[in-house]
């Protein structure tokens, strides 16, 4: 089907007019959120009508003529994307994570790119949070067991044994947002102990509140009972989880990771949990994303895996949508946008 076919216009004001600028959203947002965020805007917004994203090189041929662009963490504006459409004034990217837009080539062609944070930042700490409890006790497994039939009786020592959080050592490898909502739910929830490895340390009255000891990732990966990442995908946090560090960690150990899939070599992943390198993980994002390694789905025990929905409340991705579309609004219309990445 032809591309304008799969699209509705939205903008209000002067359609056409010379000098109208113009803002195309790659895939579809929530029926209110453009006309509610471009009330009496004379900037022309073209929705496309579709949930999953475009190729670079669709994507890249369809940008001709537009002034912005408010795209998804599955929409790839890679540097070809970028050189092809100079005429572009920003990349707004409906989530806070922006390794799928080459910073670079935006910086360079002057794109101002903007993401949304805080939004999300309590919801995705709520599943890291779920994740830690329904491996470190099992419930996914224990729910399939009593559904199957399994369910015999009450034993004092069932073959579904977790774990327990409270006392424990979190290792925080990232203490952004994110990590910072994670630590105060582990230390003041659950009675944790924090570790964190970062690029900068908290401030100290912050350390002092979280009992947080900043250490570098060896030591952290040595010494934490659940390992939980919040840092960016850069070129210098890719795989860094990999053989080395899982063989680093200790064997009740478990992995939570909500950030980014690529920050762990799943191969290594899946070797360590089926050799019992690390008792457990939970995993809501992969590296190939929607595909996840049949190594890993071949783990049956203590791997609770989830499709990337750390921010998926109906709040938070209206929230997150909205102030997307509003920073790609002030841009174009010449005011600073709230949520500026730096590139
Ligand atoms: C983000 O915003 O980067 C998240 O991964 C979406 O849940």
């Amino acid at each position: 089907m032809p591309l304008h076919q799969l699209e509705r216009r939205v903008g209000v004001g002067r359609q056409g007019a010379s000098g109208t600028k113009r803002l195309f959203v790659t895939q579809r947002l929530f029926e209110d959120t453009v006309p509610a965020a471009f009330a009496g805007s004379s900037v022309q917004v073209d929705i496309r009508d579709a949930d999953e994203p475009l190729r670079p090189v669709e994507l890249s041929a369809h940008l001709a003529g537009y002034h912005g662009v408010v795209c998804q963490l599955t929409d790839r504006l890679d540097g070809s994307v970028l050189e092809a459409n100079p005429q572009l004034e920003v990349v707004s990217n409906v989530a806070v994570g922006v390794d799928n837009i080459d910073l670079a080539a935006a910086a360079r062609l002057q794109i101002t790119v903007t993401n949304t944070p805080d939004v999300l930042t309590e919801t995705t700490a709520d599943l890291a949070i779920a994740l830690m409890l329904a491996v470190a006790r099992r419930v996914p497994e224990a729910d399939s067991f009593l559904r199957r039939g399994s369910w015999s009786a009450w034993k004092l020592s069932p073959s579904l044994m977790g774990t327990d959080l409270y006392g424990k050592t979190l290792g925080l490898f990232g203490m952004g947002r994110i990590g910072n909502a994670v630590a105060r739910r582990a230390v003041h929830g659950f009675g944790m102990h924090l570790l964190y490895a970062s690029r900068s340390p908290l401030p100290s009255e912050q350390e002092r509140a979280l009992g947080a000891t900043r250490v570098d990732l060896d030591e952290l990966l040595g010494a934490a009972d659940v390992v939980s990442l919040h840092a960016p995908l850069t070129r210098e946090t890719r795989h860094v989880l990999g053989a080395a560090e899982f063989a680093a960690m200790k064997p009740s150990a478990i992995l939570i990771n909500t950030a980014r899939g690529a920050l762990v070599d799943e191969s290594a992943l899946a070797e360590a949990l089926a050799g019992g390198q690390i008792w457990g993980a939970g995993l809501d994002v992969f590296e190939r994303e929607p595909e996840v390694s049949p190594r890993l789905l071949a783990v049956a025990e203590r791997l609770v895996l989830t499709p990337h929905v750390g921010s998926a409340t109906l709040d938070t991705r209206r929230r997150m949508a909205d102030v997307a579309v509003r920073d790609a609004r002030a841009v174009l219309e010449g005011r600073p946008p709230a949520h500026p990445v730096s590139t």
